[in-house]
């Protein structure tokens, strides 16, 4: 186990009791962007099929998407969010497949590809050296055209801790704890190649974070 995963292995067996599934991580602003990409999906008229949720952590967007009939994987590399996870499905009357894996080596079962997945607040975690891996996962492990909605943390936050005006780093270290904070660059630069960017903007919550949102569509064929 990494340092990465240790610290979210204790972040949610901290969480206590079950039904504060999101924990430290649980904010309106997430659970109002992944309802307003449902609603997107309903546009596009795709109101079911296969979701991946990339580091469901506390389970609460499969809820929202398995409520709705989607058919819902959850993967998280921890165990205790896992947990968390069946138990709010569970609440819910709903079922899901929920797995403890690494995303980044995560093979699912019968070579499954999804129609739709989604990462809120997952890749801003990972280290630079692993961006194109979590890159190519997600594209291969998509549907021919299927849509990827991505949320991560962006660069015109402010005020937190070890991050902001005077800095030029676009990241933060936190006792070992990595957080990314992105441009749109390095977003377009990521995905463009391989999706095409259907919607990409900014949202912001309180004063101090401001986040990517990214609606993306898998490409036929990758561009050079
Ligand atoms: C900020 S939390 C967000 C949780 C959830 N998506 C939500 O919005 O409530 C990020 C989650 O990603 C998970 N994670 C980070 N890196 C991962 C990896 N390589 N594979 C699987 N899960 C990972 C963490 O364990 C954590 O639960």
């Amino acid at each position: 186990m990494d340092y990465e995963q240790k610290f979210f292995e204790k972040v949610w067996k901290n969480v206590g009791d079950w039904k504060n599934q999101g924990g430290a991580y649980r904010t309106k602003i997430s659970d109002q962007i992944v309802d307003e990409f449902i609603d997107y999906l309903k546009e596009q008229k795709i109101t079911k099929g296969t979701v991946l949720d990339i580091g469901c952590g506390g389970g609460r967007h499969v809820v929202s998407f398995s409520k709705r009939n989607y058919s819902v994987t959850g993967i998280d590399y921890s165990n205790s969010a896992v947990i968390l996870a069946e138990r709010l499905c569970k609440e819910f009357g709903l079922s899901a497949e929920l797995e403890a894996v690494d995303f980044l080596k995560y093979k699912p079962k019968d070579e499954k590809q999804f129609r739709i997945s989604l990462d809120i607040g997952c890749l801003h975690h990972l280290r630079k050296k692993y961006w194109n891996r979590f890159r190519d996962q997600v594209y291969r492990l998509l549907q021919k055209e299927g849509y990827f909605c991505l949320v991560v943390l962006g660069s015109e936050s402010k005020g937190i801790r070890g991050y902001g005006s005077g800095q030029d780093k676009t990241y933060i270290l936190d006792n070992g704890h990595y957080t990314k904070f992105f441009s749109r660059k390095e977003l377009l630069d990521l995905f463009e190649p391989y999706f095409s960017i259907e919607k990409c903007f900014s949202v912001s919550r309180g004063k101090s974070k401001q986040f990517w949102v990214l609606y993306m569509k898998k490409l036929n064929i990758v561009k050079n």
